[in-house]
C-alpha cells in the first residue's frame, strides 16, 4: 500500500505555502539541545546511514548529521527543502536532500541503518504504510525512529480539502504508533520521550492548556 498516493501532491503544496512560517514557529529551535541529547541517546554510537522521511526544513536531519550520522533527507515540498538546504549550509553540514514524494523515492532496498519520521506520520493518508517503506529501506537489524504527537482536537482548517483524507490529521498517539510498529513486525521498542529536560512543545494548538502528548520511539527490524 502507498503512504499517500492521493494526497502527496496537495500535501506538498500545503507545505510549500508554509515553509517560510514553519522554521520561525517551530519549537525545535528552543529545545534544540534537548532534542540533540535525546536523538544521541536514541540513535547511539554512529556513524549510521540515516534516511529522514519527510525531513521538511531539516531540523531533525541536521541534528542527526551533527551527531556524525550520514543523512539523506526526503521531502515532497521544494520550499521546505530550500529552507533545509540553507540551514544545513549555515551549520556546515553535508546532507543529501532529495525532492521526492516518499512513495516514489528511488532509494534502493536495504540501503540504511536508521529511518526517521519526525512529525510526519500525522500528515500521511496511510501512516502504517510508512513502516513498510521503512522496512524496505532498512538493512537487517536496522531501526526506525518515530516521533509525533496529538497536536489538536480538530483538524487544522488550513488543510482545507486535504483534512478529510487524513485519518490522523489531529495527530498520532503513542499507542497507535506502537500498534503500527508491532503490525509491521518491528520489535525491541524503546521509548525516549521521558528523556527531555523540559516538555519540547507548547500546549495543543486549539486547546493550549493541554500539553501535547508526544512520543519518541525506536524499534528494530525483526527483533
Ligand atoms: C510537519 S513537517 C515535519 C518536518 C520535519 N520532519 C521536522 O521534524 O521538522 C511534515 C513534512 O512531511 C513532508 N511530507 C508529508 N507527506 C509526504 C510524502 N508523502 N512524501 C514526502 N514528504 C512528505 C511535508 O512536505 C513536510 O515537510
Amino acid at each position: 500500500m502507498s503512504v499517500a498516493a492521493k494526497t502527496a501532491a496537495d500535501m506538498a503544496a500545503h507545505w510549500d505555502g508554509r515553509a517560510h512560517l514553519f522554521e520561525a514557529a517551530a519549537s525545535h529551535h528552543r529545545h534544540r539541545a534537548d532534542w540533540r541529547q535525546v536523538l544521541a541517546a536514541a540513535t547511539g554510537l554512529g556513524p549510521l546511514d540515516v534516511v529522514d522521511l519527510g525531513c521538511g526544513t531539516g531540523a531533525c536531519a541536521i541534528l542527526l548529521a551533527g551527531l556524525g550520522h550520514r543523512v539523506t533527507g526526503i521531502d515532497g515540498s521544494a520550499a521546505m527543502l530550500a529552507e533545509a538546504r540553507r540551514a544545513a549550509a549555515r551549520d556546515g553540514l553535508q546532507i543529501d536532500f532529495r525532492h521526492s514524494d516518499m512513495d516514489r523515492c528511488a532509494l534502493p532496498d536495504a540501503c540504511t541503518d536508521l529511518v526517521s519520521l519526525r512529525n510526519v506520520l500525522w500528515t500521511l493518508a496511510h501512516p502504517a504504510a510508512a513502516l513498510q517503506l521503512a522496512l524496505r529501506l532498512l538493512r537487517p537489524g536496522g531501526r526506525v525512529l518515530l516521533s509525533d504527537g496529538l497536536w489538536r482536537r480538530s483538524p487544522d482548517a488550513r488543510l482545507g480539502a486535504l483534512g478529510p483524507h487524513l485519518p490522523h490529521a489531529c495527530g498520532v498517539t503513542r499507542a497507535e504508533a506502537r500498534r503500527w510498529l508491532a503490525e509491521a513486525g518491528f520489535g525491541d521498542v524503546a521509548e525516549w520521550q521521558n528523556r527531555f529536560a523540559e516538555h519540547p512543545y507548547d500546549g495543543m494548538y486549539d486547546e493550549p492548556a493541554t500539553p501535547i502528548a508526544f512520543f519518541v520511539l525506536t524499534a528494530r527490524v525483526g527483533a
